[in-house]
């Protein structure tokens, strides 16, 4: 064999044989173990090696092949290609993460991820009550369909804590339990029609919400963002829709202001548009009061609100919560029962449970002291450890954003961060518009004292190679 590498197949995996050469080999590229244009064994070799047949070994290498991952020059042997692309190391069509998602799902969270809760001070116990208790209650219930919109109990507990803790009231058959944040942005673009529409987005923005509008068949308009939070241009006459994070602007952390408020709800109702307000980090504002949802000021119904528990509770938990102007209730109460009806019954009971032990208002008030305490840690440490010329933000929101001169390539940065398990996130993929802002955001949830030197002092080894050397 030329290449010294030489994939493991085990023949009582329930993956093929050709998937796991095709796997192995195209991890090893990836990794850089098998190295661009060198040469590896023909498929006929290693078929020989492997003690499986040629056709299987052919089957991975044509994989490969489309892939562009190798080339075969006839009698001249099989090579790694010398220009492999990117996306096509780090993934094949069935395997490829979705764009817009940024960590691999099987991996324990990295330092400096974003869009994750505190992995070490969860309520485990309280939590594990609500879901024995939840068990039980649904054992005992007969095995019958639930309500689509999700289950009463749950609906006006969200309904209680919106008036509570967002200042939102509304009755509880405004709300729906929906899969995240994800989950309900589908049923407002689903059951309102939007396709077809112009919708305006925040620039920078959540990118996730920028595909989901265009994988819907909505034109996403940039709406520029200053200290007062999202602008909407407003001589863009054609928007229908309007995706903003008025709590705290994702990524960039500031509150919409007063005037902003008014100005957005002035145009939706002249406009005949709509809101979707995106509460993703609902209560979690880490300095004073968070300011009331945007929809509490709502008096046109042009509202719709929504919140999640991904990251107040877990977001593997697929749990959010929309809240729908009182007039349209009724046409989605229809939409979701057929198309989208709310999960698994015994999650909901178990949050509902959690949130009625009074659990969740205490776990927040915790995450708010906690996370302020590892945001100042952080900042603290960056500015020791990282070059003075890094301009470091980390008003609002749970990351500290770092930002880079237009010339650096943030997206190789990040990349480079991220090998050396580094969790940041590139900040030019939230732009729409160009040029894209440079820099990186760094949720601040999993820090800790005893690391974060060393972990800021390895970021800085890597933005030094790339920025600041
Ligand atoms: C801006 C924004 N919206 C929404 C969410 C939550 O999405 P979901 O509820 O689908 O997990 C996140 C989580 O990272 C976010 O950053």
């Amino acid at each position: 064999m030329t290449g010294a590498f030489l994939p493991v197949v085990n023949r009582e995996h329930k993956v093929s044989i050709t998937q796991q050469i095709f796997l192995a080999m195209r991890g090893a590229i990836s990794s850089g173990a098998l190295e661009k244009g060198s040469r590896v064994s023909s498929w006929q070799d290693l078929s020989v090696q492997l003690g499986v047949s040629r056709g299987t070994v052919k089957r991975a290498y044509d994989l490969l092949k489309d892939q562009g991952l190798i080339v075969t020059k006839g009698r001249g042997g099989t090579w790694v290609a010398a220009e492999v692309s990117e996306v096509s190391t780090e993934s094949g069509p069935s395997a490829r993460t979705p764009r817009g998602l940024f960590y691999d799902f099987e991996e324990v969270p990295q330092y400096f991820q974003l869009g994750v809760p505190a992995q070490d001070q969860f309520p485990s116990k309280a939590w594990h009550g609500a879901w024995r208790t939840a068990i039980a209650t649904e054992s005992a219930r007969p095995q019958i369909y639930p309500d689509p919109r999700g289950l009463s109990s749950l609906r006006r507990e969200v309904a209680g804590y919106l008036a509570t803790a967002r200042g939102l009231s509304c009755h509880p058959s405004q709300v729906f339990i929906t899969s995240g944040f994800a989950g309900a942005l589908g049923i407002v673009l689903g059951a309102m029609d939007f396709r077809g529409c112009k919708a305006f987005v925040e620039d920078p923005g959540f990118p996730r919400t920028r595909y989901a509008l265009q994988q819907a068949g909505v034109e996403t308009i940039a709406a520029p963002v200053d200290h007062e939070g999202v602008m909407l241009p407003f001589n863009e006459s054609e928007a229908r829709l309007a995706v903003i994070t008025p709590g705290q602007q994702a990524p960039l952390g500031m509150t919409l202001s007063d005037a902003r408020r008014a100005e957005v709800l002035n145009w939706a109702n002249a406009a005949n548009a709509w809101i979707i307000e995106d509460d993703y980090a609902g209560e979690l504002q880490l300095s004073g009061r968070a300011s009331p949802a945007l929809a509490a000021d709502d008096r046109f119904g042009r509202v719709f609100h929504i919140g999640s528990f991904s990251k107040t509770l877990n977001p593997g938990l697929r749990l959010g919560f929309l809240v729908v102007p009182p007039a349209l209730t009724d046409l989605f109460g229809t939409f979701v029962g057929h198309l989208a009806p709310a999960g698994s019954v015994v999650a909901q009971q178990a949050v509902q449970n959690f949130m009625a032990g009074g659990h969740f208002y205490r776990h927040l008030r915790r995450m708010k002291t906690l996370y302020a305490r590892r945001k100042m840690l952080l900042v603290e440490s960056l500015r020791r450890e990282l070059h003075p010329g890094v301009r470091c933000e980390f008003e609002g929101a749970l990351s500290v954003r770092l930002f880079f001169p237009h010339s650096i390539d943030d997206v190789a940065v990040a990349v480079e961060a991220q090998k050396a398990g580094l969790g940041v996130l590139p900040l030019s993929p939230w732009f729409q518009s160009r040029p894209h802002g440079k820099g990186l955001l760094l949720g601040i949830s999993n820090v800790r004292d005893r690391t974060v030197r060393e972990k800021c002092q390895a970021l800085s080894r890597v933005m030094a190679s790339h920025t600041y050397g």
